[in-house]
């Protein structure tokens, strides 16, 4: 809805516009939102009072002439003027009963499949071998499928890369180590921290060991047979740790998503080649470099995308321009996303410009960094153990589910445990992902298991309780909530805010696709329980007075059950149907 009032107000001021009332080449950016009290509306534009001063008239009387210039749409009754100049929008009910009809009769809830379909890459959790899942990795995975979701739903053709960091010197060392003691090996690399703080020690220790691991490196990046295996060996315990982590995240990775950096390795010439032959490259210190005029250091000199060190090694930039051009050329994307740090901003702003420059990607391939903030602990520092260390994954979410258990088991001792369990895990996994899905993807954020485990304010046990309160309705009445459809008639302020906010599921997608922001989608969910209480409350739907009332407000419990379900999905959490 907000997206077709934008779309009448455009063409009101293309009209105002070709009629001389206000200047032309203005773009401004139309806001519309949802209105509080529906007795001004439904929807609320302040567009006028943004463009009174270059039409040069009072935005009162901007805002007439816009709303003589409206075309007329089936979907807006009518159009008020309010206060200093807003434009607000009536819905039309007979419109909106009907939208949620065609939502309740489609298994995709009226959501259409967006214009044209694209295909998008996207570059998601890509931890590196060498060492264990941390959090930051929490971040890129789960924001990154739940979008890789959403643009799934919407119709795209997602294809996942993760891009392992399977590759560098720190792997001579830990082969070194690998090799030295293959039994105890074995064991140690069920810890790959430990395994990790165990091979620098004897590397930092031992002159013999660390020329070991030197040697090793050479070998490897020969391709020697014998070191491959025991590269091949390490990477697959550490690749195991990682399916572990997105099985108990309930994250669709598969090792078919693996695409790692050294899959890129007999690239990196032809890159360095190539960026030559352009007459990009430039040697500095030794290093190839290719220097970008727009980016610039404090002292106002260019600064440097380093591809090749001095001694011929290639860098983390080469691996990633190797990569640009392969999922540009080769898997023919026309979007690529990439789920990383937002302290990584620089390397792809440069990455992105010198892969354009040298024409590894195509021009309608489009290349966004979905940047995202730190995870701290409670403390505002970034997240550490007590003692300073990383924190593992996998500990995290143990320990998410043990205390999930006990607040399930308190609230419900006469589950069985069975059920306890199962509803633990969904709980305790759900409110770590929620708590990170929910917050804007670019800040930092505090992890805090007391507020992701509250029953109240945004969080994943209350809406997974939103759900199960409409799921319990249809329990109650013995209905299914998937074998109910018709036309709901809303009536009661409450029923018709929850009926305009239930029409807006697709819309609200459209943006979390478009932008790359979960929270978009969180926020809504957490609204539509919010409106689903209210109405719950003032609503009753087991004794509505006449069966016809009864029906219509069953037909926007089914509806916001199943868009709560829908929508909880699609952040990859696992909806419940009692707790
Ligand atoms: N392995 C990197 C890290 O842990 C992230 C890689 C992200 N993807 C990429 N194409 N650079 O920081």
């Amino acid at each position: 809805m907000k997206d077709t009032i934008r779309q009448l107000i455009q063409q009101a001021l293309t009209r105002l516009t070709d009629d001389g009332v206000l200047p032309a080449g203005l773009t401004p950016a139309i806001q519309v939102e949802n209105t509080k009290d529906k007795s001004h509306g439904d929807f609320a534009s302040n567009i006028a009072m943004m463009l009174a001063k270059p039409a040069g008239l009072k935005p009162r009387q901007l805002a007439e002439k816009l709303v003589a210039a409206l075309p007329a749409d089936a979907s807006v009754s009518k159009v008020e003027i309010a206060g200093p100049g807003f434009l607000n929008f009536f819905q039309n009910s007979d419109a909106l009963a009907r939208r949620l009809e065609v939502a309740l009769a489609d298994e995709r809830l009226g959501v259409r499949k967006h214009g044209d379909l694209q295909r998008v890459v996207v570059d998601l959790s890509s931890p590196n071998l060498a060492k264990e899942m941390h959090v930051g990795h929490l971040r890129s995975t789960i924001i990154g499928d739940a979008v890789a979701r959403v643009l799934e739903f919407l119709g795209d053709v997602v294809i996942r890369q993760n891009h392992v960091g399977d590759w560098g010197t720190q792997f001579g060392m830990l082969l070194a180590h690998l090799e030295e003691k293959p039994a105890s090996a074995e064991s140690e690399l069920a810890d790959l921290e430990q395994f990790y703080r165990a091979a620098k020690k004897r590397f930092d220790e031992s002159e013999a060991f660390a020329d070991r691991a030197r040697e090793l490196v050479v070998r490897l990046q020969a391709g020697e047979p014998e070191c491959l295996r025991l590269w091949q060996r390490f990477n697959a315990i550490s690749l195991s740790h990682c399916q572990e982590v997105y099985e108990r995240l309930g994250v669709r990775l598969t090792p078919d998503d693996i695409r790692g950096e050294s899959a890129y390795n007999d690239e990196l010439p032809g890159i360095v080649q190539a960026l030559r032959d352009k007459g990009l490259l430039t040697e500095s210190e030794g290093a190839q470099c290719v220097f970008l005029d727009e980016f610039r250091n404090a002292e106002g000199n260019p600064l440097p995308v380093i591809v090749q060190k001095a001694g011929g090694g290639y860098l983390y930039a080469t691996t990633d321009l190797a990569s640009m051009r392969y999922r540009s050329q080769v898997l023919k994307a026309d979007r690529v996303l990439y789920f990383v740090d937002q302290r990584q901003a620089l390397h792809f702003q440069m990455t992105f410009a010198v892969a354009r420059r040298a024409g590894f990607v195509r021009d309608d391939t489009a290349l966004e960094h979905m940047g995202f903030g730190t995870m701290n602990g409670a403390d505002g520092r970034p997240f550490k153990t007590r003692d300073g260390g990383t924190v593992k994954l996998i500990d995290l979410l143990d320990e998410a589910e043990q205390r999930a258990y006990a607040l399930v088991k308190g609230k419900n001792p006469e589950l069985p445990e069975e059920e306890l369990r199962h509803i633990a895990r969904a709980v305790g996994i759900g409110a770590v992902k929620y708590a990170d899905l929910s917050k804007h993807r670019t800040s930092d954020y505090s992890f805090n298991f007391e507020l992701m485990l509250s029953f109240e304010g945004n969080t994943a046990p209350y809406l997974l309780y939103a759900y199960t309160r409409v799921a319990s309705v249809f329990r109650k009445l013995g209905r299914e909530i998937d074998e109910i459809d018709g036309s709901p008639a809303p009536e009661a302020e409450q029923e018709l805010a929850l009926a305009a906010r239930l029409a807006q599921f697709g819309e609200v997608l459209g943006n979390v696709a478009e932008k790359g922001l979960p929270h978009l989608l969180c926020a809504y969910l957490y609204d539509l329980a919010g409106l689903f209480s209210s109405f719950y409350e003032n609503c009753p739907i087991l004794t509505a007075d006449t069966p016809a009332r009864q029906q219509s407000r069953l037909l926007l419990a089914a509806l916001t059950g199943r868009t709560l379900r829908q929508g909880l999905e699609l952040l990859g959490l696992e909806p419940l149907e009692r707790m």
